[in-house]
């Protein structure tokens, strides 16, 4: 791009919330204008107007990126709201630039100035092209917004509103100029992920007044984004509306929040009003509303859900209406934490880009979305942080930690396991699904750094055994308020994953033929594999002797097969053990059920999926969860909310089961990466009778319906042209699957139906 425009600031900052314009006529005698495209970012967020309309539906523009090297802008087509003269508005807020980020209480960690970059380009017929751009001929004014702050809220004073700003002729009392910024138009970068915005909206389900003699409101879903309220009342009035993802003792149960207020003011003009915070986002299915002018009828409010746009791919549905409702849960928990990057949860002071979350994560995801441009983007994040600080990967990106200044709760950030391993699963997930290997192109040199920095912490037996670890982070076993005191240990899972990244990296290296790098990480991954073999693995007990140290293990391929058949036998054992309830944090549940089916235990990993005690998947169900949470009991069989400091109701890391059940239970997986072949192989049991998964893949739409009757297994599969396959049934030889429709019936286990 050639860029001509400056990021410009008010010269008063109008609370952290002004207006700027500028108004043009449009050059004459060059005929009629074939294309004007608009682009636009901003140090805060941005909303633009042309000509008193909104140029696009895009929330939260320009997102959050690692602003220190890398602003991402939108552009717009704006051809069909030019006149002949026309006013560009633009409407700035704190947005992730400015406003408060993680639990430190502090904020403005990329600056402390709001400034806008536009740049309208203005083509017509005759060749000719006109430009319009923010620069110091701008002016600025106040808007109707007097608090905006992502974690606490908004504040909206609807008296002041005025659209003339946006009207040809606006002079008003109490504007002023705008000053240039600095800005190294070298790190604008257009978005390679798509944009936020409303998908989705929800009447009020319920309301009712509480004991205490509040209002509150039910949505009937946790979610992410806002209330919008159209109101009628006295002029200068207020309504106040605070959010929750919870009730405890029938109020609004807001100590999860922390410290985010997560509340919204409207302040009424007198006349008809609607107010919709698109400065600010909350995790909430509740509402207490204070305030309301006369009676609040539930038609008045309205839950706006937002997030990136992402395209839905994979479906999943079976006879058991608990175990679908999880999968709805898993859903909803990611809608609610891709708004733009992917983050451990939407509510609370933190909202951060967990690495180690979407380590656990991304393969469901890539499935249940066209995830590919989302995380494509946020990877190019990952790499540059990364190349400014070592080859470590941080544990969130962007990595604002780094400014957080937080003695003693953290060490200083270097690379630990699944967390930093992010750099490598996410890529890999997502080649695993949509087959394109420029994602690992691109991300090889983030991939190599992260696993040479990882071979330098080594010790010399070869492990991964020091320096500070997440380890099986929330395992159920660990104390509330002590979450990383987990059964397994931190070298064992360490050494597994630096094994598993090794791998993978040896694999990618191969695919993109880069010969050095594929011997060099297919020895240090011979290396791990032996180390970790030598110093934790005696006769197929695996050091630690819990869930998670087995699961990895095994799954990860660490294991002769002499030893990993007793692994599994172990892993089966304490299954049992613990009643069928899970055992397992980060590291393990992504990949429990994998290792029982693997190694012949098919029937425990359904009792595992199923078990509705807690702790367990469904445990959350049967107390109503809508999302799924970030502990096991995030929520307590008594109703409370879990002590601990750290209690989100939405968090998908631990929803990561997902990706076993679309494979196991609905029985599509890649045989090639972005399915150039499919496996289709269902593995009923539990008790399920029926089941239905699609997947939208990158050659076509692929659909597998199975029921269980009686002694009988019936599969009906369709497969798009071109398409080829295997198809693979309990007991059955395999059978080569060509373009179109099969429907097959096979005798099966008596068992496998009885029950659901
Ligand atoms: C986050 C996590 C994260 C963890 C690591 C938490 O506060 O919510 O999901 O991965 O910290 O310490």
């Amino acid at each position: 791009m050639n860029w001509q425009a400056q990021l410009i600031a008010a010269d008063e900052d109008f609370a952290g919330a002004p207006l700027l314009r500028q108004e043009f006529r449009l050059d004459e005698g060059h005929g009629a204008v074939t294309r004007a495209t608009l682009s636009l970012t901003a140090h805060g967020i941005v909303e633009a107007w042309l000509n008193g309309q909104r140029v696009s539906n895009d929330l939260l523009t320009p997102g959050w990126s690692s602003y220190e090297w890398r602003l991402r802008y939108a552009t717009y087509d704006v051809t069909e709201q030019l006149a002949d003269t026309c006013v560009l508005g633009l409407a700035l807020g704190n947005g992730w630039f400015r406003g408060r980020l993680g639990w430190s209480g502090r904020g403005a960690f990329y600056g402390d100035e709001l400034g806008a970059f536009a740049q309208l380009e203005i083509a017509f017929e005759d060749g000719t092209t006109q430009t319009v751009t923010t620069d110091e001929s701008w002016s600025a004014g106040p808007s109707d917004v007097l608090v905006n702050d992502l974690y606490d809220g908004e504040t909206i004073d609807a008296g002041l509103r005025d659209d003339a700003w946006l009207k040809p002729g606006f002079g008003a009392d109490g504007w002023v100029g705008v000053h240039v910024l600095d800005l190294d138009t070298a790190s604008l970068e257009p978005y390679i992920g798509p944009p936020v915005s409303a998908w989705n909206e929800l009447p009020v389900q319920k309301m009712w007044t509480t004991e205490s003699g509040k209002t509150l409101v039910d949505f009937g879903q946790n979610l992410v984004g806002w209330v919008r309220a159209r109101v009628h009342g006295p002029a200068g009035s207020e309504v106040t509306l605070r959010h929750a993802e919870v009730l405890e003792d029938g109020e609004l149960g807001t100590r999860p929040l922390r410290s985010a207020l997560a509340t919204d003011r409207f302040i009424l003009s007198g006349g008809e009003d609607t107010f919709e915070p698109t400065f600010t986002f909350h995790g909430f299915r509740y509402a207490e509303v204070s305030g309301w002018p006369g009676e609040l009828r539930p038609e008045d409010l309205t839950a706006v859900a937002i997030g990136s746009e992402l395209e839905r791919t994979g479906t999943f549905r079976t006879s058991d209406p608990m175990l679908n409702q999880f999968h709805e849960n898993v859903v909803w928990g990611m809608r609610g934490n891709f708004v733009d990057v992917p983050t451990d949860c939407p509510q609370r002071d933190e909202r951060l880009g967990w690495t180690g979350d979407i380590a656990a994560f991304a393969p469901t995801a890539a499935f249940l979305f066209n995830v590919d441009p989302f995380l494509s983007d946020w990877l190019r994040n990952v790499a540059l942080e990364q190349a400014h600080h070592d080859g470590i990967i941080a544990y969130v990106v962007p990595d604002v930690l780094k400014y957080l200044d937080l003695p003693g709760s953290f060490p200083e950030t270097e690379s630990t396991a699944i967390w930093s391993d992010a750099g490598v699963w996410v890529p890999w997930a997502l080649y695993q699904a949509y087959g394109d290997e420029r994602i690992l192109e691109n991300q090889f040199e983030s991939m190599v750094s992260h696993v040479r920095r990882v071979r330098s912490l080594l010790s010399p037996n070869g492990l991964w055994d020091t320096g500070f670890q997440f380890g099986d982070w929330l395992d159920p076993d660990a104390p509330p308020e002590d979450p990383i005191k987990a059964k397994a240990d931190f070298g064992v899972v360490a050494t597994a994953c630096a094994y598993r990244s090794a791998a993978i990296l040896a694999e990618a290296a191969q695919l993109l033929a880069r010969e050095a790098e594929h011997a060099e990480f297919v020895e240090l991954a011979a290396d791990l594999r032996s180390a970790f073999n030598e110093h934790y693995v005696d006769g197929g007990r695996v050091f630690s002797d819990c869930t998670t140290v087995y699961a990895l293990a095994i799954v990860f391929g660490l294991l002769d097969t002499v030893d990993e058949e007793a692994a599994g036998t172990r892993l089966a054992e304490l299954v049992a053990e613990s009643g069928y309830r899970i055992s397992t944090g980060f590291a393990g549940t992504p990949f429990i059920t994998d290792a029982l089916t693997q190694t012949g235990h098919l029937e425990d990993a359904y009792r595992l999926l199923l078990q509705r005690e807690c702790p367990s998947w469904l445990y959350p169900v049967t107390m109503g969860a809508t999302t799924v949470w970030e502990r096991w009991d995030s929520m307590l069989p008594d109703g409370s909310i879990n002590p601990g400091e750290m209690t989100s109701f939405n968090h998908y890391a631990l929803g990561a089961v997902a990706d076993w059940m679309h494979r196991v239970v609905g029985g599509i997986a890649p045989l090639a990466p972005g399915y150039s072949r499919v496996l289709i192989a269902p593995q009923p049991g539990g008790g399920l009778t029926e089941a239905e998964t699609a997947l939208d893949t990158p050659h076509g739409r692929v659909t597998v319906r199975w029921i269980v009757a009686g002694d009988e297994l019936t599969v009906d599969v369709d497969v798009p042209a071109g398409m080829e396959g295997v198809l693979r049934l309990p007991g059955q030889h395999d059978r080569a699957l060509t373009t179109g429709h099969v429907s097959i019936t096979v005798p099966i286990h008596p068992l496998v139906g009885e029950g659901r």
